[in-house]
């Protein structure tokens, strides 16, 4: 059928009209979402739930029982996109069996062409396809698909910052808020800006109206998202530098913890350091990701930074609160590092002792600038340098979760243990896995607890 797909009705146009044709159906039909990726990935398919759920949708876990299926996918690594690719395969079936069934593929991975013309080759099944800044049209898109289009897709950059969203919120305590959207950074081995196109921030009136209003409706956990939430607000008409959100934000009464990822060493200010530590709603720790120990690598990554200035930020937030708490991302096995390389990671991660780590063995990137330099570590030598690696962050881990012993820690619940039952689990404010004897009446609360014991992955404690 031939539809303008620049001509659609508004996107509350096509939500209802959806919403009075699946209303005539005999059952709410289901839809089935699945979201790879990081938290602002999250954060979309949260609003793509909503916008889903306004529609008349119900939802299931169960993706042989949907009449909609949606992957909402990530492209920064290869393995998250061959996981996508493989669980589209999977379903084939379904989607022969019921060729009603509504197949939808959103997010980072449908902004690369490469990607977009496999799927059409190959997954012809494929309904929709919607980039990942255009969520806010993925109403248009089903209203578009049934009214006959057998293809509807929409993969341009929207510059835009929809600000109607009603996202359905998986948890009724803590809360993702996207404060900017997008990167200007172009670290080499990384496809995030070619995806999500350039750094746009929201107004800070909005941002702030939206985690007041969580306050008010219970939410105990926000936490503001950005591919580098230092650079927040260098856009605006009115720039506001992201220390001075956070301390509006810190003004909002009640009692709530704010956390924000991620924070780009090359712009982490003492300012961001004396907000961490001055606003008393400010969880304490910060995810400062390093990606490399070596000066060298961090050159060849354009992150920007040296480790002389990396270390002088966690010495001076050090300086102020010895024992404050910090996690990092880093990469193994980047184009041409040596082991004399790896030796400067290993020895950062020595130094600064962070209480967590997020490591990832260097994934080639088509389209990046690293893919243009030999992908050249052996897969063995980047598995036995990750092996290593962990061993050492085990190792400090445990010497790390020792200091909590005998102090009295203000934990946020956030559910039952999986391994012992009659346990529950929740984060401190330095974002520490914690484990005590509990109930679910707990879960979503502030619970004090006395810390007893400590692991290499979380400390345990009793409720005072
Ligand atoms: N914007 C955040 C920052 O700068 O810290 C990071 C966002 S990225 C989604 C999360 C992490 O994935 C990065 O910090 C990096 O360690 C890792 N990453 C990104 N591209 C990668 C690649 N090509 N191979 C391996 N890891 C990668
Ligand atoms: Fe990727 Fe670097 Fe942007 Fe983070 S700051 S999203 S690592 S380009
Ligand atoms: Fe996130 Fe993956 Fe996109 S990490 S920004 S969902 S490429």
């Amino acid at each position: 059928m031939n539809l303008d797909l620049e001509k659609l009705p508004s996107s509350e146009v096509c939500i209802q009209q959806v919403r009075n044709w699946i209303s005539a159906y005999p059952e709410q039909p289901l839809a089935y979402l699945h979201t790879f990726g990081c938290q602002l990935n999250v954060a979309d398919g949260e609003s793509m739930a909503g916008i889903l759920k306004q529609m008349g949708y119900g939802f299931t876990d169960d993706v042989t029982k949907a009449s909609l299926i949606l992957y909402n996918t990530c492209a920064v690594r290869e393995n998250a996109e061959d996981r996508v690719f493989g669980t589209l395969g999977s379903i084939k079936k379904l989607k022969q069996e019921n060729p009603a069934l509504i197949l939808c593929v959103t997010g980072c991975m449908t902004a690369q062409k490469q990607v977009t013309e496999k799927i059409r080759k190959s997954y012809r099944y494929v309904d929709i396809v919607l980039g990942s800044s255009a969520v806010s049209r993925l109403a248009q898109m089903i209203y578009a698909h049934m009214h006959g289009l057998k293809f509807a897709q929409d993969i341009e950059t929207h510059l835009d910052i929809p600000e109607d969203l009603e996202p359905m919120r998986e948890s009724s305590f803590k809360a993702a808020v996207p404060i900017m959207y997008g990167c200007n950074n172009f670290c080499t081995y990384c496809i995030v800006p070619y995806v999500r196109g350039r750094e746009r921030s929201r107004q800070p009136e909005n941002i702030i109206s939206e985690v007041r209003n969580l306050i008010q409706d219970g939410y105990k956990e926000i936490m503001l998202l950005g591919q580098n939430v230092n650079s927040y607000g260098k856009d605006l008409e009115h720039p506001v530098s992201f220390p001075e959100l956070l301390r509006e934000i810190n003004q909002i009464p009640g009692e709530y913890w704010i956390r924000f990822m991620s924070s780009h060493p090359k712009d982490a200010s003492p300012e961001l350091m004396d907000a961490l530590l001055e606003c008393e709603h400010l969880a304490k720790h910060l995810h400062l990701p390093v990606q490399s120990g070596s000066n060298e690598i961090l050159k060849r990554m354009n992150r920007r930074y040296t480790v002389e200035k990396y270390l002088s930020q966690v010495a001076y937030i050090r300086s102020k609160h010895p024992d404050f708490s910090l996690t990092t991302d880093l990469i193994i096995g980047f184009p041409d590092e040596s082991e004399q390389d790896f030796q400067a990671t290993l020895d950062i991660v020595r130094k600064v002792r962070y209480d967590n780590m997020y490591s990832f063995i260097y994934s080639r990137r088509t389209g990046t600038r690293a893919a243009l330099m030999p992908d050249n570590i052996p897969d063995s030598e980047k598995s036995q340098r990750m092996q290593r690696l962990l061993a050492l962050q085990r190792e400090i881990a445990v010497e790390n979760n020792q200091r909590f012993i005998g102090r009295i820690m203000t934990v946020l619940c956030d559910g039952e243990s999986k391994k012992r039952p009659g346990n529950m689990t929740g984060r401190s404010s330095e974002n520490i896995l914690v484990e005590f004897p509990g109930s679910a009446g707990m879960i979503g609360k502030f619970i004090r607890i006395k810390i007893t014991e400590s692991h290499n992955n979380m400390i345990c404690g009793s409720v005072l």
